[in-house]
């Protein structure tokens, strides 16, 4: 049975096709490459010792996703490609609208017309409202009320992907609520690549044991946390990837639309986190407590309950394993796939 992965050369979709092929599924990937390398495809293979088929292009082409439904026994659709960073998205609003919702409104379109009924969709706890009470948990907690584009653009493709599921019965909607993934493939040789400056926790710390960066800012220490710094719940890229196997599974016997958290539930601390990575890496981290970041809350993490009960999914990594792998493949491509 066949898989159509968009957006699968990237972070969570290249360890998500590493997961899929060692389960036995067939794996077609799209994606423009705009935010990848197509060599994380070819380690892919490597680690699994197992083919894939790739269709560099973007998810907007109609054209071509019927050309990619013709040529493929597609069962379920697993939809990564979009655009993601925060901060671009307040610089770029018309970018991230255009490129997130039309990659799902298209995609949803050609699944229609080749009678695809399965979908599982990356969405973010950022659609969660800034007011609620911790821990998030999907049908209590309130949603809305986003501080950027990029959040909105997930926010609405929930919306979009409700009303569409609620319209036709025979559809099969699966909306996974990541919470903050980190780490790498424990075989060193698939990872986050970041362009630039990383924006992100993980990866920048990272950057500053390898030596590219000098030291980590730490954005405010001054929350009303147990070390006064920000908290969140991290989850190992491979727990994340084994938890879309689950859905997958769960889509394909199952027909409506089901939002899932996944998340460990477990709040770590920016300090918390640096003092893991300083063991995994064997050396200080350098860092400075800098102002508070904009838009940011003092404490997010999920309620894993609901993904635990009804797609039997439970993450097995820890802190240790997401600082470690993170480390292993920092340090074999300290320049991610561009070496
Ligand atoms: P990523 O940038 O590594 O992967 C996204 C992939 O989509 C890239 O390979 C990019 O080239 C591709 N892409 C983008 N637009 C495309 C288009 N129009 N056509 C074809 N390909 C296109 O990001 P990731 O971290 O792997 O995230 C995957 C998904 O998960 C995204 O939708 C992201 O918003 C969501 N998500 C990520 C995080 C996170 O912290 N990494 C958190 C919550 C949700
Ligand atoms: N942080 C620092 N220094 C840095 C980067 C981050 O101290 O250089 C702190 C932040 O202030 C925050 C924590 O580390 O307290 C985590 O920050 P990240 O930027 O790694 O992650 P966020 O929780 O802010 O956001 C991420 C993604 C969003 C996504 C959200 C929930 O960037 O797209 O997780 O999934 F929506």
């Amino acid at each position: 049975m066949s898989i159509l992965i968009t957006g699968g050369a990237g972070f969570i979709g290249s360890h998500t096709c590493v997961e899929l092929l060692q389960a036995g599924y067939e794996v077609v990937v799209i994606d423009n490459l705009s935010n990848s390398h197509e060599a994380s495809l070819d380690r892919v293979r490597q680690i699994t010792g197992r083919d894939l088929r790739f269709y560099k292009a973007d998810v907007r082409d109609e054209a071509m996703l019927g050309r990619i439904f013709t040529e493929n026994h597609i069962e379920c659709v697993i939809h990564f490609a979009g655009l993601k960073a925060v901060g671009e998205s307040v610089r770029m609003p018309l970018e991230y609208y255009e490129n997130n919702l039309n990659t799902t409104l298209t995609l949803v379109r050609a699944m229609r017309a080749f009678s695809v009924k399965a979908l599982v969709f990356s969405s973010s706890a950022t659609v969660y409202s800034s007011t609620n009470a911790m821990p998030l948990t999907e049908d209590v907690s309130r949603t809305g009320d986003c501080s950027n584009p990029y959040g909105w653009t997930k926010y609405m493709q929930e919306v979009m992907l409700q009303d569409i599921a609620r319209a036709d019965e025979s559809l099969s909607f699966v909306l996974l609520r990541y919470f903050n993934p980190v780490g790498a493939h424990q075989s060193g040789l698939i990872g986050e690549d970041p362009q630039g400056i990383p924006n992100n926790l993980m990866p920048y710390i990272s950057q500053v044991a390898v030596g590219r960066l000098e030291r980590l800012s730490v954005f405010g220490d001054d929350y009303p946390t147990p070390d006064g710094t920000g908290v969140r719940d991290y989850i190992h890229v491979v727990d994340l990837a084994r938890g879309h196997l689950k859905a997958v599974e769960y889509a394909l016997g199952h027909r409506g639309c089901e939002v899932f958290n996944l998340g460990t539930g477990r709040p770590c601390s920016v300090l918390e986190m640096v003092r893991a990575f300083s063991e995994a890496c064997g050396k200080q981290i350098p860092y400075v407590i800098a102002p508070r970041r904009p838009g940011d809350l003092p404490v997010v993490y999920s309620n894993p309950d609901k993904a635990r009960r009804m797609l039997g999914f439970e993450t097995q990594k820890d802190l240790k394993d997401m600082c470690a792998d993170c480390w292993r493949w920092q340090s074999l491509n300290p320049r991610g796939f561009s070496e």
